[in-house]
């Protein structure tokens, strides 16, 4: 599929946005471990998400879906089943670290298969802690690809320090952890979303966060099963909001969003380039916070995005790239090598189509430099078949002169299925009757010395 944009009028509008995608991988895999029957609302049905359903699935847990949006979770308390066959993880590099993570623990053997893009990812950081445990984990693919082939055992605690911040390689070692003798405590370099520990208290699991910010969760324990309502994603959001914050007067609500705050360090970023950004907490009672945010769009100003910042706005960072084209002045993305494998290497991707519409960027080894404004044009852009990469480069046809096509688009039903349709109402924006909220408003975090 290709995407066809074309540059948007003045924009207003109110929106929802999916269920978060980190927040419904974790909350099928612990509502399945649990006790009894949980009811999973604002599920994410993308297709990484119905990959890690599928797999627990293939684990005999039954999950009905009577809405694209709700989940019935039959936990066993514990129980799993030995997989009939190899477990795909399709593209989906969450499911398959938080797998190995859980499947380490179990008596059985299993096989967890990825496709092309997911077989060139790095997974040897999930294999050294997890041997350590004791986990009988071997990677089949060159230099510690998938597919991985994992032996279960019985698992010892350990504490591990991460050599990379990674909220996927910390949710696997705290599921490992669950079934682990005596505790395990994982330490982060920087701190990094923190869904699986948020998720865990929310299931009445015993976890610790300990005085010197390492996380502790302690052995042999049944989540108790309860409801949950995953809030919608703000990494989802992050594409509209970039869209009002870059066009002066343009506006853009968003309710129902998660703002836990190792998630929105988007926001802060966009009031430091000169955007009005007010966001309210409406709910915290689930742990995960949700509410309202409110952008309203300026001339931005050019920024350095660095330090102990770019773990909580990793996923966002190629549509900031796209701000940084559109602001005023010099933007710096730096220590943010990680991107170079996600899904695709997003450092060159986002340089290389930046460059095609026009912008003026260097590529760095951890990052990139963009030098802003630029006058885009439209043109015709790849996706590298990488779902994040695809969405920004649509909201950065929403500001170019001409039509831009975004090649390859299918891949952002990994994370956003009705993304084209919102895209479809910023470009008629016709103007939509909004309520005014009561909301707080934030403070511009400067930029980190480092
Ligand atoms: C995720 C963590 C991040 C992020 C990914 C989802 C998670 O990856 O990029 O989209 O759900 O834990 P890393 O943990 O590898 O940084």
């Amino acid at each position: 599929m290709e995407l066809r944009i074309k540059r948007a009028p003045r924009l207003d509008l109110e929106i929802t946005v999916p269920g978060d995608k980190s927040i419904s991988h974790r909350a099928v895999i612990i509502a399945a471990l649990s006790n009894g029957v949980c009811t999973l609302g604002g599920f994410l049905p993308s297709e990484d998400c119905m990959r890690t359903v599928n797999a627990m699935r293939a684990l005999g847990i039954r999950i009905e879906q009577p809405e694209p949006d709700t989940l019935i979770v039959h936990g066993k308390k514990r129980v799993l089943m030995p997989p009939k066959k190899e477990i795909d993880c399709g593209n989906s590099g969450t499911t398959m670290r938080l797998l190995a993570g859980l499947l380490a623990g179990q008596t059985f053997e299993s096989r967890l298969v990825a496709d092309a893009g997911l077989s060139r990812r790095p997974m040897d950081r999930v294999i050294t802690p997890l041997r350590r445990m004791g986990a009988n984990i071997v990677a089949e693919g060159p230099e510690q690809t998938p597919p991985l082939r994992i032996h279960g055992g019985s698992l010892r605690g350990i504490r591990y320090r991460l050599p990379i911040a990674s909220a996927q390689i910390k949710g696997a070692l705290l599921l490992a952890g669950l079934f682990a003798k005596g505790k395990t405590t994982v330490d982060e370099p920087t701190p990094t979303r923190n869904h699986t520990e948020v998720m865990l208290s929310y299931f009445l699991v015993r976890t610790a966060k300990n005085g010197d910010g390492s996380l502790t969760v302690f052995g042999d324990q049944v989540p108790e099963s309860r409801d949950f309502t995953i809030p919608g994603d703000i990494s989802a959001a992050a594409f509209w909001l970039v869209a009002a914050a870059a066009r002066p007067r343009g506006h853009l609500l968003v309710r129902e969003v998660g703002l836990n705050d190792t998630r929105t360090a988007v926001l802060g970023v966009l009031l430091r380039m000169g955007a009005q950004v007010r966001e309210a907490i409406e709910e915290v009672d689930q742990l995960e916070p949700r509410g309202i945010v409110e952008v309203t769009g300026a001339p931005l100003k050019g920024t350095v995005i660095q330090g102990r910042e770019v773990p909580q706005l990793i996923d966002e960072l190629p549509i900031l790239a796209v701000a940084g084209a559109l602001a005023n002045g010099k933007t710096i993305i730096r220590h943010a090598q990680e991107l170079r494998v996600k899904e695709t290497d997003r450092i060159a991707a986002t340089a290389h189509n930046l460059r095609t519409m026009g912008a003026q960027v260097t590529e760095m080894n951890d990052g990139l430099e963009i030098h802003g404004p630029a006058l885009l044009h439209g043109a015709r852009v790849p996706s590298f078949g990488d779902h994040r990469i695809a969405m920004a480069f649509a909201i950065a046809g929403l500001f170019a002169d001409g039509e831009t096509i975004v090649q390859d688009a299918d891949c952002i039903r990994k994370s956003y299925p009705g993304f084209e349709s919102v895209l479809e109402e910023f470009t008629n924006s016709k103007r939509m009757q909004v309520s005014t909220p009561v909301i707080g408003s934030l403070t511009s975090p400067p930029v980190e010395e480092v």
